[in-house]
């Protein structure tokens, strides 16, 4: 072979290692406890799923769906998509397996990874991870709200800092359809300030005109009709209870009427918590009501609401300390033995593991000085150390104490000694 060049991770994708990995098990543990004490089991969908599932769930005029994509033809022929978020194939499993037959809200919980063709920059990834919850079956405002508390509560609990709730209701499909008419004709009659970005979907996706950063374009949402001013007697009745379920669980939140997400499933109910920690890309977590997305997939009318938080956010706004890792109970090191371990200290560490204890040993030929820092730097309770004859010093390392023992009385002596602390 010739001396190839290395190869790097793709950019916007990054390798997950040591501490970060113990920081990301520790917010999937909180993630775990909170929602599964809160009634949500556990699923897992396909990395990749059929293109359509994304196009016809998400909206083909969205960013994601235009331009943020993975998609791939299969050896078959059969377009197939990584999937950009968990709501879709969440839907599609519900639909699938006739989840509409169990008792009702059916709650889902996922943490996974997900792919978007992002302009990659700190806290915005083209490989990341969201953990996610998705409640459906029910309409009930308190839904809303125990969704929205189980957000607010696992941020709080990660140390997320200087968290916003922004809330806004977006109304059902035919308040938002008329809605959005009236929007695209005020865009219209305002065309010459508008950026080109905006200008060109005016039609597709005129809600998108009030996450513009583009002065011209601002300045013309100034005077832009609120879709909050459209809502129909229910949906605004609707939004009043979930809000008053919110003030009863002492949730603070602010009303933002300009507040629009990404995607278009969404209906009603909409929300999203922002760091001030986090610059450009502050958003930790979002989510809301998608009541015709079942629907849409083919499944029986159903309504839904949920959420997603970005990990890698809440590791950079958070306050995640990883636990130290366990101190090691018996390390087996040996003496003047060759640069490989003799076969009895393996044989030694496969019955103490066998024994439950937390067990390691010398793989990288250090001398017995080195194997004894290493140990010690492991924490490791006991260490064994194996003579060219055969017998095994046991060294405590709490008290400094040692006897020689057979190998075979090695576990038995260190469990003794641990079973006395
Ligand atoms: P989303 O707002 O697109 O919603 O994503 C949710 C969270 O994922 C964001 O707040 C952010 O923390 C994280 N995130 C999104 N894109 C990236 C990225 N490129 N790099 C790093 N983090 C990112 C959804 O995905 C919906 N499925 C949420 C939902 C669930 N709605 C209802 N149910």
């Amino acid at each position: 072979m010739s001396g190839a060049g290395k190869i790097k991770a793709p950019r916007g994708t990054s390798d997950v290692l040591g501490e970060q990995a113990a920081a990301r098990a520790v917010v999937e543990e909180r993630a775990r406890a909170l929602l599964e004490d809160a009634g949500y089991e556990r699923i897992e969908t396909p990395t990749f799923e059929a293109t359509e599932l994304f196009a016809r769930g998400v909206g083909a005029s969205t960013d994601i769906v235009q331009k943020e994509m993975y998609t791939f033809d299969d050896a078959s022929g059969r377009s197939l998509t990584l999937r950009p978020e968990g709501t879709a194939p969440v839907c599609r499993a519900y639909v699938e397996h006739g989840m509409h037959k169990l008792r009702q809200p059916v709650k889902l919980w996922y943490c996974s990874s997900f792919f978007r063709h992002e302009r990659a920059q700190a806290g915005r990834y083209r490989q990341f991870w969201q953990v996610g919850a998705e409640a459906l079956g029910s309409e009930d405002p308190a839904l809303d709200a125990e969704s929205i508390a189980l957000l607010a509560r696992l941020l709080e609990d990660l140390g997320v800092a200087q968290v916003r709730l922004r809330l806004s209701s977006l109304g059902g499909h035919a308040a938002r359809r008329e809605y959005r008419e009236r929007l695209s004709e005020h865009l219209r009659a305002n065309e010459e300030r508008l950026s080109e970005d905006v200008r060109a979907r005016i039609d597709q996706n005129p809600l998108r005109a009030f996450d513009s950063e583009h002065p011209g374009t601002r300045e013309a949402m100034r005077s832009a009709p609120l879709l909050s001013e459209h809502l129909s007697a229910q949906d605004a009745e609707h939004f009043a209870e979930v809000r008053a379920r919110l003030d009863a669980a002492g949730i603070v939140y602010e009303i933002d009427p300009t507040l629009v997400r990404g995607l278009d499933y969404y209906t009603r109910t909409v929300f999203e918590l922002t760091s001030e920690e986090l610059g450009a890309q502050s958003g930790v977590g979002g989510g809301g009501r998608y009541d015709g997305l079942v629907q849409e997939l083919g499944g029986p009318p159903t309504a839904g609401i949920g959420w997603a938080a970005g990990i890698e956010r809440i590791l950079l706004a958070g306050a995640v300390t990883p636990e130290a890792p366990a101190p090691v109970d018996l390390f087996v090191a040996y003496d003047g033995v060759a640069d490989h371990a003799p076969v009895a200290a393996y044989a030694l560490l496969t019955q103490a593991r066998a024994a439950g204890l937390r067990a390691r040993m010398e793989l990288a030929g250090r001398s017995l000085k080195n194997q004894l820092g290493y140990a010690n730097t492991l924490q490791s309770r006991y260490v064994a150390i194996f003579a060219d004859d055969g017998q095994v010093a046991l060294k405590d390392m709490g008290d400094g104490s040692q006897q020689t023992l057979g190998a075979d009385e090695v576990v038995h002596a260190v469990l003794r000694g641990l079973h006395a602390l």
